[in-house]
């Protein structure tokens, strides 16, 4: 007995000191698909995301393009594996006329975009060009459609347009621009933010809306059977949840929209690269709200859906700061530091683990705009921290959810705590595990033990994105100061994976038979 208690004594000691993070995956246990929509992304007319970033124009360019699209940003997206791509907005959407942004761009009329800097906005970029991108991409598109501002038939033409396969107005529209075949475009929104830019309105209004809206959404083949998405919270917004859930008959509704942003305060979200260890403990505290968030809104939705055949959407999500100085306030163009690899580490383990539930999500937004995956500058292109986090992410794409138990440590600020490593992992087809960890703590490593049950694994293999100060970041004149490097600094014991996360690092581990 005193033997037993002493050989207890003495691990519980061991793990105290060198492993305060223990993790336990049960590998033969995966069940749940992590949805690949959930590495999506969200490109909004707004500043320089489509203009200028995305789209240069086929003429008075020296950049290289393929029908106007940047060659570097297409290859840069390739790679990403962008399982989705969210446009025209945001915002935007509930503006836009799709109609005049089709047919000879010389003739398009222009509007003015009320939401991002009143800057005029040609229609230069339209229907074709995006889906022709997305294809170029190989992303599903992802249509917002617009139901503050624009009609039911408006959003019921542009169905038709983008997927009729023939002999209907629209079809014989699309075709006389060029296009033959139907894209057959499954994702769309059906409006955006209705309780704010997209309409101000109430959430048993905004019910009225979607079903009324989501009737003329036609289904016009087999292979496009619509998926809409209803416009959802904001944050904590569980009544509005709610209200949709139980007012949208369920075989109407495939997904219901969450936007959470970690935001300082709306009033001033300080700086995108100089900030201080309380700016960087908010945003932190900022970014673990998302798991209350999908907590909370996943059981109002396990209420009146418990089969959970409703798809919860984060489809809008990242770090939001000042702009950088000197910059239009209206074109949201912000820097991406090691803080922003931590929002991106952190949050898509939340999302895997609530993978029964979340099935998609758009990390606001791709290029120049909030958390971008990369910047541009005329003909230069940077690859973010958030790049890298979401590359080395992707593996997780589709893959099967392993069932997780951590036990982590807190990273404290003057009295307040988070937990300071999240992770989350999966399997693949070839059955190889998958394991992210995420270490947000300002400066203090941590050490992590995995137990892997279930199944005998015999090699390890990583990946990490650290690097030495927390502001770091890479710019056009450096542009590979923080990029994903190996990892060989996890050792696996029989069946059991020890290892040290530095501070502000994010790690993939490969485990293989
Ligand atoms: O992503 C920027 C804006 O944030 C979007 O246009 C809007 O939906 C949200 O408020």
């Amino acid at each position: 007995m005193k033997r037993k208690l002493f050989t207890f004594l003495m691990s519980y000691a061991f793990t105290a000191t060198f492993a305060q993070t223990q993790i336990v995956l049960n590998t033969d246990l995966a069940k749940t698909k992590i949805s690949k929509h959930i590495y999506g992304q969200f490109a909004e007319h707004l500043g320089r995301c489509i203009y200028g970033g995305i789209y240069v124009g086929e003429s008075n360019t020296k950049i290289p393009n393929t029908a106007g699209v940047r060659n570097d940003i297409i290859e840069a997206l390739k790679a990403l594996k962008i399982p989705n791509l969210r446009w025209p907005g945001g915002c935007f959407a509930d503006a836009y006329q799709w109609k005049d942004g089709i047919g000879p761009k010389e003739k398009r009329p222009g509007m003015i975009n009320v939401w991002w800097g009143g800057v005029k906005e040609d229609n230069s970029f339209g229907t074709h060009d995006f889906l022709e991108l997305c294809e170029r991409i190989g992303a599903e598109p992802y249509l917002a459609g617009n139901v503050g501002s624009g009609t039911v038939k408006d959003l019921s033409d542009w169905v038709s347009y983008v997927n009729h396969p023939g002999g209907s107005p629209m079809a014989d529209l699309r075709k006389q621009n060029g296009h033959e075949k139907p894209w057959n475009v499954k994702m769309w929104g059906v409006g955006n933010e209705a309780w704010g830019c997209g309409g101000n309105m109430t959430a048993e209004y905004y019910s009225n809306v979607y079903r009324q809206y989501a009737t003329f959404m036609n289904d016009w083949s087999k292979d496009a059977k619509l998926y809409k998405i209803a416009s959802g919270a904001s944050d904590g917004d569980y009544a509005w949840t709610e209200t949709l859930m139980k007012n949208i008959p369920h075989n109407m509704l495939s997904g219901v929209a969450l936007h959470h942003y970690s935001v300082l305060s709306w009033q001033d979200k300080g700086p995108s690269v100089n900030f201080t260890e309380a700016q960087y403990f908010k945003t932190m505290e900022e970014a673990w709200k998302m798991e209350e968030f999908v907590t909370r809104h996943s059981t109002i939705m396990d209420k009146y859906d418990p089969q959970k055949k409703v798809d919860l959407i984060v489809d809008e999500w990242g770090g939001w700061y000042n702009v950088e100085d000197g910059t239009n306030p209206g074109f949201l163009y912000q820097q991406n530091t090691m803080r922003d690899a931590m929002i991106a580490g952190l949050t898509l383990n939340i999302f895997n683990n609530h993978a029964d539930r979340v099935r998609g999500a758009n990390l606001a937004q791709i290029v120049n705009v909030l958390q971008a995956v990369i910047l541009t500058n005329e003909e230069k292109m940077i690859l973010t921290p958030t790049y890298h986090v979401m590359k080395m992410y992707n593996v997780h794409q589709d893959a099967m959810l392993v069932p997780i138990s951590i036990n982590a440590p807190q990273y404290e600020f003057e009295g307040k705590k988070l937990i300071a490593v999240s992770a989350s992992a999966s399997k693949d087809a070839t059955g190889k595990i998958n394991i992210s960890l995420t270490n947000i703590d300002y400066s203090k490593a941590h050490e992590v033990t995995i137990n892997l049950r279930g199944e005998k694994f015999s090699k390890v293999s990583g990946q990490i994105l650290s690097s030495p100060k927390i502001s770091d970041h890479n710019t056009f004149e450096q542009p590979d100061k923080v990029i994903t490097k190996n990892f060989a600094g996890a050792k696996l014991d029989k069946d059991v994976l020890r290892l040290s996360i530095p501070a502000y690092s994010v790690i993939m581990l490969t485990v293989e038979k």
